[in-house]
């Protein structure tokens, strides 16, 4: 239960894309340590361990590849399974936060402060790690849900929309698709701005969308009619969601709505008491406030200066709860 080193060796070999270069000929020790830029005596160990699990062979001291090491290799990559082994990449630095479990049991912080010093959002932005990983980890279809937004509320007297931290442009895209009338500004740090909007162009969005790249801390485009905050407090404190949710209100004016539109995956997890129990651990060392209520999320907004607009909607893992400013 507690070993580290198979999933570190996986790690080592994902990073240095032994596969890759096993597959392409490079199959023996010296000549995949020159070619990873690594030492010949602790590679042959990685690799003598690969053997050992059955995911290489070895052979007189050549390598070949077993069906195991196909997730390791950098074509398998649809399911983005390599980048988030793969230690330089920000998936992969996402995945290895869980060893920083004991920071967010004694902080309430996601793991990735932890482990990085800073959040997972600022790393994407600010830093040159590549972003490869997370575009293959970045959902490109709407999911978690999201019919209850793009479905559940009377978009019909809506013309525009603000997805504040809108992301890969997933959602902005099922919605533009679900309500031609509608037009879309997607809202999210520049390069996720940038993700999103060659996203909605590829889609033939382009005409009916506007992607800012900028922060929700700041000042947001002001005037538009609906300003959707989707799967965005679970990851700040009281004090930031306040802030956020105030930043909608301003920017909403007097006749705009802010729609907030939570995940709730928490008590959604399937499988049997060691997966759910995992999950559990996961999705609480991910972000720092995964289980907030409904009743949590409107206090938030009465907080910031909103008012609560009819029923919220709930499904099993989504919530839309609509606010207006207070006047
Ligand atoms: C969990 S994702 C939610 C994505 C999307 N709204 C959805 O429903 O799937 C959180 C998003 O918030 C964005 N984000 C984080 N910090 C931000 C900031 N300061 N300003 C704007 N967007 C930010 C991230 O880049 C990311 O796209």
């Amino acid at each position: 239960m507690a070993d580290l080193i198979t999933p570190m060796a996986l790690r080592v070999a994902a990073t240095l894309h032994l596969a890759d270069h096993v597959a392409a000929g490079v199959d023996t020790v010296p000549a995949l340590a020159r070619a990873t830029g690594c030492l010949g005596r602790p590679l042959g160990k990685v690799m003598d361990h690969l053997a050992a699990l059955g995911v290489m062979r070895s052979d007189r001291g050549r390598y070949a590849l077993n069906d195991l090491a196909t997730p390791l290799l950098s074509e398998w990559d649809e399911l983005g399974i390599r980048p988030m082994l793969d230690l330089g990449d920000i998936a992969g630095r996402t995945e290895m936060t869980i060893t920083h479990l004991l920071h967010t049991v004694r902080t309430g912080q996601a793991a990735y402060e932890g482990a990085w010093g800073r959040t997972l959002w600022d790393d994407v932005n600010e830093t040159s790690v590549p972003v490869a990983g997370l575009e293959a980890f970045e959902r490109n279809t709407a999911s978690f849900g999201s019919e209850l937004v793009v479905e559940g509320y009377e978009w019909s007297a809506v013309n525009s929309v603000v997805d504040v931290g809108g992301n890969s442009g997933a959602l902005l895209q099922a919605l533009l698709a679900a309500h031609p009338h509608l037009h879309g500004t997607l809202l999210d740090l520049p390069k996720f701005a940038d993700m999103a909007a060659h996203n909605l162009r590829e889609a033939g969005l382009g005409e009916r969308s506007t992607v800012v790249g900028a922060s929700f801390f700041e000042p947001l485009p002001t005037g538009k009619d609906v300003y959707l905050l989707s799967a965005i407090l679970a990851d700040w404190s009281d004090e930031q969601a306040v802030d956020i949710l105030r930043n909608c209100a301003t920017a909403a004016g007097p006749v705009g709505r802010v729609l907030l539109a939570e995940i709730h995956l928490a008590p959604a997890v399937e499988g049997d008491a060691v997966e759910r129990s995992m999950a559990a651990l996961w999705i609480e060392a991910s972000m720092g406030h995964p289980d907030r209520t409904v009743d949590d999320l409107k206090a938030l907004g009465r907080t910031a200066g909103l008012d609560v607009v009819g029923q919220a909607r709930v499904s099993e893992v989504r919530s839309v709860i609509e606010f207006k400013a207070v006047r």
